[in-house]
């Protein structure tokens, strides 16, 4: 069933997966031949390496089929989505991305028999009914934001595909991703990455969760090892297709404040938790991945300290340098 990956198209490439998998999908497949889409512009100039770039609103089904037409499209790395938090702000907004954009870049992948789809779950997938310590690949799916219906959704709709239409769909559920070159769009997990910038440029922070909020985080290098290591996966091993447990590590704010005062001896963390809080009581404090060890040998690499040390290295360079972006 595996097909050759020759052209590619990448949704929300402007946003804070997206601008990263760019620059790997490029590395890989030489940049003519990856199609960055966005409904806004890519916010690193530097990111575009030359390769093309295409306005695609993915609600639009013409504009998808335009895009896929003209560039001769056999793959999509769906990352265009509303997060958690935006989405409870405006729900319909929500629905209407996450679920339409995504019936949309499935129907498409079907009419264009397309080689692979990559489209990615959450950690919203899970809802309060859920076990929440080592979640389990197979439990209960009731989440109770607009967004994590929306993956479930996305989810059962990507299964459908594969078994009614053959058409190779793949993804995982990402925990909250950490990362320090575009900021993340309006989720839940978004104080595990604006705790660095504050930590680096005013020493303090105040956190919208709660101190013991424990919630299962990554950060960007395995995640993206983890798109690139399912999507080369050999088909026939995958029991399993866009709904992956997938987990690295697993901390509280608290936790995260004390392995930055390893670093910043004086910084400082105060609370103020908002609506966020909610969303985070509804989801997992820590996930069991072994399907996706099992199926496709999915292992991480940074754990809680590792990632700490890398991103105040990157952040702080780039403060001495006058170039911290917020
Ligand atoms: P993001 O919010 O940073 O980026 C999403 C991008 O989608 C943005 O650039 C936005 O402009 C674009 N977009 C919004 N509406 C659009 C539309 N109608 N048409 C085309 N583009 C549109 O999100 P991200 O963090 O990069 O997430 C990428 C994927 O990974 C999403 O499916 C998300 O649910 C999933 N995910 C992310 C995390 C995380 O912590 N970042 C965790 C779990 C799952
Ligand atoms: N990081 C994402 C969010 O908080 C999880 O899907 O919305």
């Amino acid at each position: 069933m595996t097909k050759t990956i020759t052209r590619i198209l990448l949704t929300g490439a402007s946003g804070q997966i997206g601008s990263e998998l760019l620059k790997v999908l490029r590395r890989k497949h030489g940049p003519a031949n990856v199609v960055a889409s966005d409904i806004q512009p890519l916010a690193d100039p530097e990111l575009c390496d030359g390769g093309p770039f295409e306005f695609c609103d993915v609600t639009k089904r013409e504009r998808i089929e335009d895009v896929v037409r003209t560039h001769g499209i056999d793959t999509i790395y769906h990352m265009a989505a509303i997060l958690s938090a935006t989405g409870e702000k405006n729900p319909q907004l929500a629905w209407n991305v996450n679920i339409n954009g995504t019936y949309n870049i499935l129907e498409t992948a079907r009419e264009h028999g397309m080689a692979r789809v990559f489209i990615p779950s959450s950690i919203a997938a899970f809802g309060p009914e859920t076990p929440r310590a080592n979640t389990p690949q197979e439990t209960i799916l009731r989440p109770k934001t607009m967004y994590g219906l929306t993956k479930v959704a996305g989810e059962l709709l990507a299964d459908y595909y594969v078994r009614r239409f053959g058409v190779d769909v793949r993804g995982c559920r990402f925990p909250g991703i950490i990362s320090h070159e575009t900021l993340p769009g309006g989720g839940t997990t978004d104080y595990a990455v604006a705790i660095f910038y504050e930590a680096v440029k005013n020493r303090r922070y105040t956190c919208f969760l709660r101190e013991d909020s424990r919630l299962p985080m990554m950060y960007m290098p395995d995640c993206l090892k983890s798109v690139t290591d399912l999507m080369a996966a050999d088909f026939d091993r995958l029991r399993h297709h866009a709904d992956f447990n997938l987990a690295a590590m697993s901390f509280t704010p608290a936790e995260l404040a004390a392995a930055i005062r390893v670093h910043i001896p004086d910084f400082a963390i105060a609370y103020a938790p908002d609506f966020r809080q909610a969303i985070a009581d509804s989801w997992p404090t820590s996930i069991d991945d072994s399907a996706a060890r099992e199926e496709w040998g999915w292992k991480p690499a940074y754990d809680l300290p590792a990632t700490v040390k890398d991103m105040l290295d990157v952040l702080s360079r780039r403060q001495a340098e006058g170039k911290l972006n917020t």
